[in-house]
Order: structure tokens, then sequence, then C-alpha cells
């Protein structure tokens, strides 16, 4: 079929990807440090690399023709032209919080078929507030939480502590440090405070979940969904004295391709019980949110042991390098899906759904 691959490249990349540059590095090394809250730091966190770009549009060249397109001003003009049988979108997006709903808006409007979740669908898991009152109408576990937009409306009572405190609406733990734990009333007032000026949107505040965690990668649609095997995220392995979260230091400082963190647990050492609870309340997830194709869902172990669902990433990270900690890859893996046959299940996914070819 002829594919068209849509996709956001990190700054100063994307010249490179039309000539077929080589993938930048990760040029932080501190394995120990904590690093300072710094403005900026974070704020390509989301987009793709070459390398993976590349690697994705490789996969999917094994059994199609691939176009190019960078998701950019002048991306509607170019799908209006080459208007493709069907779009691969890994697009992120830039501003606000339907950025990744709108490559997927355009393709509606274009009338052309494209892999994973819908405008909607995306735009409500962007935003972890209007995600997390779906789950909870739907009786599916997630933790207490609040919304504050504007210093003046914090009340310390809202969410007990400890608490986390998150942007509403980021991924990649873009604006997710260390010190998003917050024991303290003043801790509290200062991340807040944080999020509010730094990503310049309102604060989500939720009851920490003490216990272990997971993330779930999920492939397919209807009857076919497939539940791949549940990775865990072992906190043990991060530096000393750090809080227990898969914050921004853990996923892109302290993780380095030449020493890396051993993170992931593929599959997870659970109980059949548990391992069966997580996947019921992550099939009926993807279920309630309308999620198509493929999504990543995060959950943690409340005090009692019980899984609850922390967020779902209808646009899983797909590192393609083995040795690089990439979660969906790492369960497709695990399930005797190579990288290849990963990127390829989610196309016929999509061509499947739209009954085409
Ligand atoms: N309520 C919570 N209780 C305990 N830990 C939490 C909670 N919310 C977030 N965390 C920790 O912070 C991490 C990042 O949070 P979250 O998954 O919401 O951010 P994200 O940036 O959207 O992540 P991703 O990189 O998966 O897109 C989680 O993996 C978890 O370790
Ligand atoms: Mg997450």
């Amino acid at each position: 079929m002829e594919v068209a691959l849509v996709y956001n490249v990190k700054k100063d990349e994307s010249s490179a990807v039309e000539s077929g540059g080589h993938p930048s590095k990760k040029t932080e090394s501190q394995h120990t440090a904590l690093l300072p809250q710094a403005a900026g730091v974070d704020e390509y966190a989301e987009w793709d690399t070459i390398e993976t770009i590349h690697a994705v549009r490789d996969a999917l060249s094994l059994h199609h023709s691939v176009t190019m397109i960078e998701a950019d001003e002048e991306a509607f003009e170019k799908l209006k032209q080459l208007r493709p049988q069907i779009v691969f979108n890994i697009t992120e997006g830039k501003f606000g919080a339907s950025r990744e709903a709108q490559i997927p808006a355009m393709l509606e409007m274009l009338n052309i078929p494209y892999t994973g979740s819908d405008p909607l669908t995306l735009a409500l898991c962007l935003d972890k507030s209007r995600a997390k009152e779906i789950l909870a109408y739907n009786n599916v576990p997630t933790a207490k939480f609040v919304v504050v937009d504007s210093i003046d409306e914090l009340n310390f009572d809202a969410v007990p502590l400890p608490a986390m405190v998150k942007p509403l609406y980021e991924g990649s733990s873009k604006g997710i440090f260390n010190s998003s734990l917050v024991h303290t009333k003043e801790e509290l007032a200062k991340q807040v405070q944080h999020v509010l000026s730094e990503y310049r949107q309102s604060a989500l505040i939720e009851e920490f979940l003490s216990g272990r965690e997971f993330t779930v990668a999920m492939l397919g649609n209807g009857s076919d969904v497939r539940v791949l095997p549940i990775v865990e995220i072992k906190f043990d392995s991060l530096p000393e004295n750090v809080n227990p979260i898969y914050s921004f230091e853990a996923k892109w400082f302290w993780d380095q391709p030449d020493n890396p963190l051993n993170i992931f647990e593929c599959p997870a050492k659970i109980s059949n019980e548990l391992q069966s609870e997580i996947e019921r309340i992550c099939k009926k997830t993807y279920k309630v949110l309308r999620c198509r194709d493929w999504s990543r869902i995060d959950v943690r172990l409340d005090k009692e042991g019980k899984p609850n669902i922390i967020e779902i990433n209808p646009l899983p990270g797909i590192l393609p390098n083995p040795e690089d900690n990439s979660c969906f890859p790492k369960a497709a893996r695990s399930a005797g899906l190579n990288y290849q046959e990963m990127l390829n299940s989610v196309l016929n996914s999509a061509i499947k759904r739209y009954g085409i070819q």
C-alpha cells in the first residue's frame, strides 16, 4: 500500500531526516546528581529522534511503499496532494492540549485513513483530568485528584499528602521531576506554582499511589485486542535517595545508552490474580476511552495493593534500539514480536478496522 509516515522530529534534526542524517545522542550524562527543574530542559521530550523515525520507515517499507511527511504547517497541503492510502501517525504536535489531535483531525477532514486513536481520544488522554473523569464514571480505579488553575485556588486539604503534582497535559515525563512527589504543604505550594509558571497550564494534584508500578502495552481492536506481557518499573535501579517515581531524570538522564538503568522487568513477576486484575482494568480503560490499534497504559498499586490507572498513552514511545529502555517495544519483544512486526501489526489493525486493501 501507499503509506505516509507523519512525524515530528526533535528540534534541529528535521533537515537531517530528509538527507538521511545520523541519530542524535543524548548529550548530558548525569547519573547521580538531581537536575534542577530548568525551564525548557524537556521542551521537545515528546518528539521522536531521527533514529526512531527512520526505524519506523524501514519497518513499514518491508511491506509497503512509504513517503515521509513532517507534521509542520505545510502538512495539510502535502497530505492533500499526496493522498496516501493510509497514514502511519506518530505525531505529537506542539501547541496546546489538543496538539496530538491536530494531524488526525486534518486526516478526517481529508478522509484519509490513519493508524491509532481519533482526535477526541487523543485529546482526552492528553488531558489527564478528563481521562480520569471518564475512568471514574466507569468505575475504573484511578487516584483521587484535583485540578488547580491558579495558586489562589489551592486547597491544601483537597488531596491527602503525600501527593504527586503534574502538569495537566504533558507526556514523556515533561514536568515530572523527583520534586513532583510532595510531602508537605510548602512543597505542594511550591510545586503547583512551578507547574503554573513554567508550563503555563493547570496543575493536577493526585494522591500518591505508593505501590509497585507497571505499564501495559495494548494492540488491536474489539475482540482482537491483545494485552502484551506486563512491564514492571523497578525503582530499586534508581540512584539512592531519590523518590520511587518514573521521573524525567529517570527517563532521560540517569538512563544513558552507555550506562543503562536496569529499570524494566518483563514479564513482570506478579501473581496470576494481580495479572488478571491489571489486564481487566486496562482492557476496560482501552474500551471506555475508545483507544484504537495501540496504546500503553500506566498502572500503579495503591497502599492496599490494588491496581489503579495513572494515565493512557495512545501514541506510545517506540525507541528502536533494544538497549534503550522503551516499554512498548520491550513488551512486544517479550510477546515474540520484533520491532518491525510490532509496527506492522499496528498498521494491519488500522487496515482491518477501515476494511481497506
Ligand atoms: N498518582 C501517582 N502516584 C504515584 N506515582 C505517580 C502518580 N502519578 C504519576 N506518578 C509517577 O510519575 C511518573 C510519570 O507520570 P505520568 O505517567 O502521569 O507522566 P507522563 O509524562 O504522561 O508519562 P509518559 O512518559 O508515560 O508519557 C509515573 O510513571 C509514576 O512513576
Ligand atoms: Mg506515564
